[in-house]
């Protein structure tokens, strides 16, 4: 795997591994409070991002548009700012960044929206 492709799946699988070690961090101490921000990271980074990787590495001539590398800045912001985000969101420290790292994710999603539907082939 390389190219983009490979860059959403690197950074899926950075995600997982965080998400784990704040999983068992939780279990430890037996604080639940983040698990909102722990699920995000975990489905947003580890599932969504993932996806898109192998979504990628399927179809060359998706990976091969400037499109695809937009996707993955979007993307990756919107997760980065996302889960710290709902960690202060639950907090009640704030709601700017969970609600701009919630649209910058939305966007990333309607991104791949569009990506899938102009590579349709025969
Ligand atoms: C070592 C691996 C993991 C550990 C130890 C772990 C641990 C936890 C803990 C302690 C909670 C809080 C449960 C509660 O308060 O009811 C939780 C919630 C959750 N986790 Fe994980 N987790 C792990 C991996 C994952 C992965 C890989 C995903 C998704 C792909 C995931 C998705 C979720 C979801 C959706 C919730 C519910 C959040 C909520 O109710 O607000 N977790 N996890």
């Amino acid at each position: 795997m390389n190219g983009i492709a490979f860059w959403f799946v690197a950074v899926a699988a950075l995600c997982v591994t965080i998400g784990m070690g704040w999983g068992i961090q939780m279990s430890a101490s037996g604080n639940h409070l983040l698990a909102g921000a722990h699920a995000h990271l975990n489905l947003v980074g580890w599932a969504t991002m993932g996806l898109f990787g192998l979504y990628y590495h399927a179809v060359p001539a998706a990976a091969a548009r400037s499109l695809a590398k937009v996707h993955f800045i979007v993307a990756l912001a919107g997760v980065v700012l996302m889960v710290p985000g709902i960690a202060l969101a639950i907090t009640e420290r704030g709601e700017m960044l969970a609600v701009t790292g919630s649209l910058l994710t939305f966007a990333s999603m309607l991104i791949f929206l569009f990506t899938v539907a102009t590579n349709r082939t025969a």
